[in-house]
């Protein structure tokens, strides 16, 4: 390259006029006036005029009639004061532009598929096809620096708190963090396979019984699950664990970190320390574990006066164990008809059978339910709704699980239909003694609600154990920010004893305990610290870093929701002869599958 670069197309203004300068980049858009031709020359750091005249350079003005949109050029020319009407205040360069006296096209471009300019009236799909010029859009590329530069807060305060980065393996066993695992074969040990880490979970342990005391990792995780908005088949966590720790170390390291994040990224004070919610109370008022709590619509329990009055769908669902709750919507009274049927549609997805309501005008109640109530039972249910003139109130009668997802769901999307919910508003709460297990009804057995090394509150251990493990709650907790989980950790378990009762509740046979933890039951016994950490989902917290809703806006290159790449197409077929020696055969090809 003859014209080494000198300045990047973003950084020349008026006190750099009369100075000879090179810039390099990509032709944005080129303008001929006959004797004068326009460059826009683009870089990451933005755009520059570029000007040819024929009096100042004839090859330089013929060579540029050949320039079109994505060619990559270094000019060599002065910089001059832009004229009166071509001043362009929308531009940090907009005074200036350059006058070339020389030109080399240093690659040409293909016209691309679509106007780049124009990316967000295109389809995504050739959008990821085409990822690399995607990236090529100054917001996409402002993303990625910036995720950049995240990633050096992160690295600099972890270590400026004495934590050791540390990498852990990629080609390793499986961990279980509750979705499938990515597989790898082995082609020297034929027929056995490493997983790819969902988390690097029982690594991270491992170090703190090796003494590292504290921990961290800028960590890939691989995950086999159903992916929905703000998931991806691999992502980035921000992993952490430390030895002789509690929670509440735990909690401000974590809000120290946010606090720094939300000021340097975006200019915004973080207030500390962050709310908290137990587990119970998050499901109680909100429904959900992920609370958002920019707005109120909390559910209340009205069961009591449920089982007492008329109307039997009520008194059934009470009588079976399950319960009745509903949401006061202030100003409610003004749903149409049509809404309210919306809404009702809307619960129905999550299990709900209907969605009975009160209006509450002047003149008393509106409600297809009224009748059923006497006054007295009206007027408990207004104090305990906090129902007033005005307002609406929505009811679910169900087993606990789909009342909580039904109502915790639409008070949301009400919330959303009423324009509740404050857009630049960043409320931060931490879930915590979440219960240790879940009851699935498929599997007809318990869960762990966070991972099996979760330390269990050691009294209901011992209450609960064996009769109701649903019980037993756990020193486990979750980030959450606006109705997001951005994160979770826990206390672990560093005694034998517990790990092995906890595994056996899970319904683990010594063998499968040998088999699969072997390692971390041996490492338990030989003077492993008490400990525990955190992972915060990276990506997850650079959505809301840089304002956007899809994760496929922070990532470089990010899978489809079938966790397909569409610019490599990944995941392929391979030869025959490379299944052959890892001693695979394919029983069916991804046609086959559909
Ligand atoms: P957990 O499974 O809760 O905990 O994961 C921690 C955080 O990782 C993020 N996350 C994801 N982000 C993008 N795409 C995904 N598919 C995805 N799955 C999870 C979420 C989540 O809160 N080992 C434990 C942590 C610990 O106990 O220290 C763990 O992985 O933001
Ligand atoms: P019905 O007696 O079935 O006509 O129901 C009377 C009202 O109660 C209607 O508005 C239904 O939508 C509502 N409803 C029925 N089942 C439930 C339920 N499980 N939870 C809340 N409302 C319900």
């Amino acid at each position: 390259m003859d014209l080494k670069r000198t300045h990047f197309c973003g950084d020349l203004r008026e006190e750099n006029i009369g100075k000879e300068v090179i810039l390099a980049g990509w032709c944005q858009t080129r303008r001929d006036h006959g004797g004068v031709i326009f460059i826009d020359l683009r870089d990451y750091t933005g755009i520059t005029q570029v000007v040819f005249k024929k009096e100042i350079s004839v090859p330089a003005h013929n060579l540029a009639d050949s320039i079109r949109g994505e060619f990559v050029l270094a000019v060599k020319g002065k910089v001059e004061h832009r004229l009166e009407g071509n001043i362009n205040s929308k531009l940090p360069t907009g005074q200036i532009e350059i006058l070339v006296q020389q030109l080399d096209i240093l690659n040409q471009s293909q016209t691309p598929p679509y106007v780049l300019e124009n990316r967000s009236n295109v389809d995504e799909k050739l959008r990821l096809t085409f990822r690399f010029l995607d990236m090529r859009d100054p917001k996409l590329q402002n993303n990625l620096m910036l995720r950049s530069k995240a990633l050096q807060i992160v690295r600099e305060y972890y270590t400026s708190h004495r934590f050791f980065e540390i990498e852990t393996p990629i080609l390793t066993k499986s961990t279980p963090e509750g979705a499938r695992d990515y597989l790898v074969p082995s082609r020297v040990n034929p027929g056995l396979f490493y997983a790819l880490p969902q988390s690097p979970q029982l690594f991270k342990q491992l170090l703190m019984i090796s003494g590292y005391d504290r921990y961290m990792q800028l960590a890939r995780c691989f995950r086999d699950e159903d992916l929905r908005g703000n998931r991806q088949p691999e992502f980035t966590q921000i992993d952490l664990e430390l030895s002789f720790t509690d929670p509440e170390e735990i909690f401000e390291l974590t809000e120290g970190l946010m606090a720094k994040l939300f000021k340097e990224i975006m200019g915004l004070e973080i207030v500390s320390p962050f709310p908290r919610l137990t587990y119970k109370q998050a499901m109680e008022d909100y429904g959900s574990d992920a609370p958002d709590i920019r707005f109120e619509l909390k559910l209340r329990d009205i069961s009591d006066i449920a089982s007492e009055c008329e109307l039997r769908v009520f008194n059934e669902v009470v009588e079976k164990g399950g319960i009745v709750k509903a949401i006061c919507v202030p100003g409610g009274a003004e749903f149409s008809r049509k809404e309210l049927d919306d809404l009702t549609e809307f619960s129905k997805i999550f299990g709900a059978k209907g969605m009975a309501w009160i209006k509450k005008y002047q003149d008393g109640w509106q409600s297809p339910i009224g009748k059923f109530f006497t006054d007295v039972q009206k007027k408990m249910l207004e104090e305990r709704v906090g129902l007033n003139e005005g307002d609406l109130v929505l009811f679910c009668a169900d087993k606990e699980k789909i009342v909580y997802d039904t109502l915790g769901n639409l008070r949301k999307e009400i919330a959303n239909r009423r324009g509740l919910v404050d857009q630049n508003e960043f409320r931060f709460v931490w879930v915590t003694d979440f219960p240790l297990f879940e009851y699935s009804d498929e599997e007809k057995s318990y869960t762990s609600s966070h991972h099996p090394f979760t330390m269990p509150d050691l009294d209901d251990l011992e209450k609960f154990g064996d009769n109701a493990p649903e019980k037993i709650r756990s020193l486990a907790y979750d980030v959450v920010l606006n109705g997001v989980e951005l994160g979770g950790g826990s206390i672990r378990i560093h005694r034998k004893d517990v790990q092995q009762k906890g595994f056996s509740l899970l319904n683990l046979s010594e063998q499968d305990m040998k088999n699969k933890f072997g390692f971390l039951m041996e490492a338990l016994t030989y003077g492993a610290p008490p400990h525990g950490g955190i992972a915060l989902g990276f990506d997850r917290i650079m959505m809301f870093l840089l304002k956007t809703d899809s994760i496929r806006d922070v990532i470089a290159f990010p899978k489809t929701q079938k966790a397909g790449c569409l610019m490599t197409e990944a995941p392929s077929a391979v030869d025959i002869e490379q299944l052959d020696e890892l001693y695979i055969r394919v029983k069916a090809s991804a046609q086959q599958a559909e």
